[in-house]
């Protein structure tokens, strides 16, 4: 497929998708889930972590305004549910995902960011789910991931409120993990990648899996996923792991 919204940049394992419809503050279009659909089921087998992130002033200003505004019920309900199924491929990846929100992450673009498995961002980012400011709410799974996310009180704050927040204060709910200098957001990014992707692969994708499979469990399951997952690891990468710690040595994966 030729790209027009998405660049993508492949280099040492780390494949970085920069949404560049910036003229719309990189807002979500159909053919932005086209671009992104077709890129989330043929992800090159090189690809070993991705990176998220906008170009220009936002990260993603939401889903597009223009394509919603005349939609009936049904169609509204189909445009949720295409949303929620791309950022749903994004979450079910085995592979991290990390986004690096260089500016505005709002609505879509904010529940974009939480399909990710962390977020690193610039002191130039603002979060917010204004929904509520069109008489909409959130249709790409925001109602759902920010209150498990960030707790039930703080969905309900930022939701029912539309208020933006800064990337510090985004910290300090943990909804981010990370503020980092605008010029540095990409280095920072890279370097986390890079130091996740030193470690055990199939120990990364195992711990991401049992997170994020376990939260949709009831907790004695998800243990019971976890005891599975840790046993598998055992004459395996885990042995190489732990007889490289026991020799004093750097493991070679
Ligand atoms: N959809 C469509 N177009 C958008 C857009 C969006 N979500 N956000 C920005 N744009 C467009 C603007 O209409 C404008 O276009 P023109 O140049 O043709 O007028 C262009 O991007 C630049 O935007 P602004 O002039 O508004 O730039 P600004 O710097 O003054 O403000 C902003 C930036 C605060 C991000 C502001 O654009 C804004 O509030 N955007 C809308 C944010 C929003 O409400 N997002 C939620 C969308 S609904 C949603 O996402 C539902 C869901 O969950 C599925």
């Amino acid at each position: 497929m030729d790209y027009t919204i998405l660049k993508t940049d492949l280099s040492e394992g780390i494949l970085t998708v920069t949404i560049t419809r910036e003229k719309a503050m990189n807002a979500l279009n159909a053919r932005f889930f086209e671009e992104m659909d077709y890129l989330l089921t043929n992800l090159p087998t090189e690809a070993k972590l991705l990176i998220i992130t906008g170009a220009g002033k936002a990260f993603v200003a939401g889903a597009d305004i223009a394509e919603m505004a005349d939609k009936t019920p049904a169609e509204g309900e189909q445009f949720s549910l295409l949303g929620q199924s791309t950022f749903c491929k994004i979450e079910n990846l085995n592979i991290p995902v990390i986004a690096a929100v260089n500016g505005y992450a709002l609505g879509g673009g904010c529940e974009l960011a939480m399909a990710c498995d962390f977020r690193i961002a610039s002191t130039s980012a603002v979060f917010g789910q204004p929904e509520v400011n069109l008489g909409i709410i959130p249709g790409y799974g925001g109602t759902q991931r920010m209150a498990r996310l960030i707790g039930k009180a703080n969905a309900m704050y930022l939701i029912l409120t539309a208020e933006m927040i800064t990337a510090q204060e985004a910290l300090r709910m943990g909804l981010v993990q990370k503020v980092v200098e605008p010029n540095l957001l990409l280095e920072t990014t890279r370097k986390i990648a890079a130091n996740i992707l030193s470690k055990g692969p199939k120990a990364v994708t195992l711990a991401k899996m049992a997170i994020r499979d376990g939260l949709n469990m009831p907790f004695p399951e998800g243990q019971k996923l976890e005891a599975r997952q840790f046993g598998s690891l055992f004459k395996n990468e885990g042995e190489v792991g732990m007889k490289a710690f026991l020799a004093k040595q750097k493991p070679s994966w």
